[in-house]
């Protein structure tokens, strides 16, 4: 076992893990985040989705040694009360169906929308378009980028 220090949502935390361990389980099983999701583990779902130093980032293909020095936020860490402009719109237009996914979605719109605040739809497409919703909630989700960008 090895120790480390990460910052998740504004907070220290000191882990003991092995160095491989995926970000994702440290998260939610160490630090009882589970906002973010396991879908398939290899980074290709997108229902782990946090933000890494402002980027999207992927927690299950992240080994904990990597995690250290960095900025890391979970769905939890958006607001004290859902109540994040991205929260606030996948709630107005009712996104989530199983909602599983929505996590992640939500977590890639708030990187988006830092990059871009203005997205089109072709942008919104872009960033998330690996992240896969089962449900096929992908058309209330674009409007609630749309709606979260306004
Ligand atoms: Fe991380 Fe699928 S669980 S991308």
């Amino acid at each position: 076992m090895d120790q480390f220090r990460l910052q998740v949502n504004g907070k220290h935390h000191q882990v003991r893990a092995p160095r491989d361990t995926p970000l994702l389980w440290v998260l939610r099983e160490q630090l009882g985040l589970t906002g973010p999701k396991y879908g398939c583990g290899i980074g290709a779902c997108g229902a782990c989705t946090s933000i890494v130093d402002g980027q999207a980032a992927r927690p299950c293909v992240t080994p904990l040694a990597e995690a250290g020095e960095h900025d890391i936020t979970t769905v939890e860490g958006l607001s004290e009360h859902g109540d994040h402009p991205v929260q606030r719109a996948w709630i107005e237009l009712d996104v989530a169906q199983c909602g599983y996914c929505q996590p992640g979605q939500i977590m890639s719109t708030v990187a988006l929308l830092a990059a871009n605040p203005d997205p089109d739809d072709d942008d919104i497409d872009r960033a998330l378009r690996d992240n896969v919703c089962r449900c096929g909630t992908y058309s209330r989700i674009r409007a609630a980028v749309r709606l979260a960008a306004q």
